[in-house]
């Protein structure tokens, strides 16, 4: 991509996976933009945003503001750019297609990465509330192709410190864990600081251009039952296990009302179907920790040790 460094613009920046791509970003020094909504007084979080935003600028952060709808002004933001990573939350998929439309307005795009960062959406399928999330982000491939805006689809599997914090609760006193079915598919858990290191390595990476890359280091291939087996090695402590049958988990993504439905349908595809290992990487596919060689991964044992001396506190409680 030419030798001066790329601009990239990250569009969704102070979301939860937002947040570490800018810091990837500043940490190759790549020149960093940010296009954040602007803020409201009402806003329900306002006081921390705006913060977020200040600590943006002192990092050397060029932020801009402006909503989806501004069609002009995201086409004179793009046009100062060469990269857009998009990390927008879940509802706003779709309004990936106003990015899109701008970037081919101002045509000077080189690489575009759809908010993605999950399962490998054309290789895998899910119960019907995750299944309409994979449909979405299939939609922003397909017509991301049909613009000819160069891109790169970052499928992340499952975020490490997100996944650990929410099975395991390791900054909480609990003597059981919840199991989802068995308990022995196989899941990829990838440390976000991580995921996004990938994701800016990819998008400006000539090799990577309308390319897939699949996060699978083979530190991270774990099952649940595996990962509470490591917990209690690590811990000296012994969990007990309950498990909720497959049947239930299905029972309850027909019954719950959205958004309810989405994370059980999601936990079904990770932790019973095991769907991000169902298929095999041929010759033809990039995995990331093959592609960056030299990148030292956080490991689910490494993680497992921060978390026994500062357990991180969940951001949210409910993920997708
Ligand atoms: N693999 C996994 O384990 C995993 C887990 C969680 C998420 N993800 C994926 O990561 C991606 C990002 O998710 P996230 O949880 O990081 O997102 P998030 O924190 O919920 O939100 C990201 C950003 O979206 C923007 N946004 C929210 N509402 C908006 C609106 N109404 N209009 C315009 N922009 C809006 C906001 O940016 P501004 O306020 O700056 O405008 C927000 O900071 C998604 O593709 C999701 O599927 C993967």
């Amino acid at each position: 991509m030419g030798s001066e460094k790329s601009k990239i613009l990250i569009i969704g920046a102070t979301g939860y996976i937002g947040e570490y791509m800018v810091k990837a970003s500043l940490s190759m020094a790549y020149p960093t933009y940010a296009y954040v909504r602007p803020l409201k007084a009402s806003d329900t979080h306002y006081s921390s945003k705006l913060q977020l935003h200040r600590q943006f600028q002192s990092m050397g952060v060029t932020v801009f503001q402006g909503e989806l709808d501004e069609h002009e002004k995201l086409v004179s933001v793009l046009k100062q750019v060469d990269v857009v990573i998009s990390t927008l939350a879940v509802p706003q998929y779709l309004d990936q297609l106003k990015i899109i439309s701008a970037m081919k307005k101002a045509g000077n795009i080189k690489r575009f990465v759809p908010s993605e960062f999950g399962n490998e959406v054309d290789r895998v399928s899910g119960l019907p509330p995750f299944e309409a999330i994979l449909a979405n982000k299939r939609r922003i491939r397909r017509a991301t192709e049909v613009a000819g805006v160069p891109y790169t689809y970052i499928s992340a599997n499952s975020f490490a410190a997100y996944f650990i914090n929410y099975l395991l609760r390791p900054y909480e006193k609990t003597d059981q864990f919840i199991v989802y079915g068995k308990g022995d598919a196989m899941a990829v858990l990838n440390y976000e600081e991580d995921v996004a290191a990938y994701s800016v390595r990819a998008a400006t990476d000539p090799r990577t251009t309308n390319r897939v890359i699949i996060c699978r280091p083979p530190g991270n291939i774990i099952s649940q039952l595996d990962l509470i087996s490591r917990w209690e090695k690590k811990t000296g402590r012994t969990f007990k296990k309950m498990h909720i049958p497959e049947e239930e988990i299905v029972k309850l993504s027909e019954t719950l009302t959205f958004p309810g439905n989405i994370p059980v349908s999601i936990l079904h595809n990770i932790f019973i179907k095991g769907d991000q290992m169902s298929f095999k990487l041929t010759a033809e596919d990039l995995e990331a920790s093959k592609l960056y060689s030299d990148y030292m991964y956080t490991s689910i044992d490494k993680l497992l040790d921060r978390c026994l001396i500062n357990p991180p506190k969940p951001k949210r409680v409910a993920f997708a």
